[in-house]
């Protein structure tokens, strides 16, 4: 079993670490290549992911030619021939952001059949919101044996509004709404910077989409999408992960290239809590002492707000600052579960419901730890790097879905910091 092991208690990080392109912006980008009927498309600073792979033999499972060149960070995409339109399972259920294939694949072939998408560990995740608007776009939704089958020989632009600005809706959406006859509104859309790069791509590819990055998009659908050249935004997640290590270790960082304005929100929380957050020529650069930090009251929100994807991180945060923080989950119903396996380190948590207490400042030993998804793997090797003796963590397959040499990076800061067990 691989693991990743922490001597953990005198970490101070310090130097400067390199950002990847961002998984949740790679996979739909991906899928918008499925649009392009004529000429390639290029995506480059595409990080090296499980989840990329995946999604990569996804459209490759639709006929497509796709080249990922690992050394340069660059996919090429070719989805000039005859594509299928199904989607085959063996691939999509082994990640369920792969569902953002439904509209590309339907507004350009008339029809769709992409699996259902099973659980997940942090919540139910419904995918409501996609059919309904594809509905309402004229497409006819059938669910059976465990596949969902849209059909629609020309989708037609529609006024959507949806009830939760969920990301991968608008991203599955606006794609479809590329290619409908007519202009399609959707209103309380994500506004998250991976919608903004999206649209940048689609509008690169012969697209008019209006408004990304605001509530309301406007789509004006055209006959054809051609291929392009496109660069992936930097990845805010995995650079908010570094802030906070940097934050929790009183470390010294500059993370290179992250953008200030796509980390605001968590940087307002590390600001209130007297971190030193400061943004030059070359990144953001995070300095703190941690005896001198304040507790914090925290909530998760669609973008603009505290995305729930740094929460795990940031609770690690909190276990180190004396005094009780809290943290309100509103986006999953079950992202609490590091917690529980921070318990075993001797954190000090009362969970209820969508509310966690930190009672923090208390001592954190080093324990035996399971990843129980991608932001609570981060999450439970940065409680390692404070955790006085050695924090093994296991699971890592949830790791290497969205961190690129995570461990390789830490150690590049000063972490005492291996990985064991790999083939
Ligand atoms: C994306 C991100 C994920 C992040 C999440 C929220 C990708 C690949 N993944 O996931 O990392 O945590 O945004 O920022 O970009 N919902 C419904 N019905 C729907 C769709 C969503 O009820 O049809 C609910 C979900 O159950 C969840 C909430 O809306 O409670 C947010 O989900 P959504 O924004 O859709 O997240 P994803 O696109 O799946």
């Amino acid at each position: 079993m691989e693991q990743i092991i922490i001597d953990g208690g005198q970490t101070r990080l310090q130097g400067e670490v390199t950002i990847e392109g961002a998984k949740n912006a790679v996979l739909p980008l991906l899928a918008a290549t499925i649009l392009a009927k004529d000429g390639q498309t290029t995506l480059r600073h595409v990080p090296i992911l499980s989840d990329v792979f995946v999604m990569n033999d996804v459209v490759r499972g639709l006929g497509i030619t796709v080249d990922f060149n690992q050394e340069q960070n660059e996919i090429t995409v070719d989805a000039t021939n005859f594509i299928d339109h199904t989607a085959p399972y063996e691939y999509v259920s082994r990640m369920r952001a792969s569902i953002v294939v439904l509209g590309p694949i339907l507004a350009r072939c008339g029809e769709a059949v992409v699996s259902m998408p099973g659980g997940c560990s942090i919540g139910s995740r419904p995918i409501d919101l996609h059919l309904k608007g594809l509905e309402a776009m004229g497409a006819e939704i059938t669910q059976f044996g465990g596949d969902i089958t849209a059909k629609a020989a020309k989708l037609k632009g529609a006024n959507i509004y949806l009830d939760f600005p969920s990301v991968g809706a608008t991203q599955n959406l606006m794609m479809a709404a590329t290619l409908a006859e007519g202009k399609t509104v959707i209103e309380n859309a994500a506004r998250e910077p991976e919608i903004v790069n999206l649209a940048v791509l689609l509008n690169k590819m012969g697209a008019d989409v209006r408004g990304a990055g605001t509530e309301t998009l406007t789509i004006i659908g055209v006959k054809r999408l051609h291929g392009a050249e496109h660069d992936v935004v930097q990845d805010r997640i995995e650079a908010g992960t570094f802030m906070v290590a940097a934050a929790m270790t009183s470390g010294d960082v500059l993370v290179k290239d992250a953008i200030w304005e796509h980390n605001r929100p968590l940087i307002s929380k590390l600001l209130e809590m007297g971190v030193e957050v400061t943004e030059e020529a070359g990144g953001i650069r995070v300095r703190s002492t941690v005896q001198n930090l304040k507790p914090v009251s925290v909530k998760t929100l669609p973008h603009p707000g505290f995305p729930t994807d740094m929460q795990a991180q940031f609770t690690a945060l909190m276990a180190v600052v004396k005094g009780e923080s809290s943290m309100i989950e509103t986006v999953f119903e079950n992202r609490f579960q590091h917690l529980e396996e921070m318990r075993r380190m001797g954190l000090h948590t009362e969970i209820l419901r969508d509310t966690a207490l930190i009672h923090g400042g208390g001592n954190l030993q080093g324990a035996k730890v399971m990843s129980t998804d991608l932001r609570a793997s981060a999450a439970l090797i940065l409680t390692g790097l404070v955790a006085q003796g050695q924090t093994t963590v296991t699971k890592l397959e949830h790791l290497d879905r969205g961190y690129y040499q995570f461990h390789e990076k830490l150690a590049g800061l000063g972490a005492s910091i291996r990985r064991e067990g790999g083939a």
